[in-house]
């Protein structure tokens, strides 16, 4: 028992440094970005910026809530001026993010009985994680169509 959850706080842990990667990201291009609509963009990627602090919060709390160490740590990202190629890696790390986020899922209902409280937890926190990354790409999707 004690494995599997080790496992899982490790698990959780690479999805926090993809979190801290996005926040990172969306922080650093709300300064770098150039053009007629930076102004825009800056406002954009700002409000992006605040709800990965969220999410780095909410996966750093469920952490500690299962006895783990939170990371601090985060993953390289390529650095961009122009903002459709930034538009276009933010889709990227959403895209990966949901598909990450459903293979967890997947794991937790196979790993776990479904009576478990901690994963059922766990579930819905993911699926809330999937929902605003999800509408993150949707949104940025229609944003990039109108700068080609
Ligand atoms: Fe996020
Ligand atoms: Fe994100």
């Amino acid at each position: 028992m004690k494995n599997m959850l080790d496992s899982l706080i490790a698990t959780l842990n690479s999805d926090l440094r993809n979190e801290w990667t996005h926040l990172r990201f969306y922080l650093y291009h709300a300064s770098a970005v150039v053009g007629l609509h930076c102004s825009e963009l800056k406002e954009l990627f700002l409000e992006e910026a605040a709800g990965e602090m969220k999410h780095v919060t909410a996966f750093s709390d469920m952490i500690v809530g299962l006895g783990g160490v939170p990371t601090d740590e985060s993953n390289f990202f390529p650095k961009f001026t122009d903002p459709v190629e930034i538009i276009n890696h933010a889709i990227k790390l959403e895209e990966e993010v949901v598909s990450n986020y459903a293979q967890r899922i997947k794991e937790i209902r196979e790993e776990y009985e479904i009576t478990d409280p901690n994963a059922k937890w766990l579930e819905i926190f993911l699926e809330e994680q999937i929902q605003n990354s999800r509408e993150d790409v949707d949104h940025l999707k229609q944003l990039v169509k109108g700068l080609n």
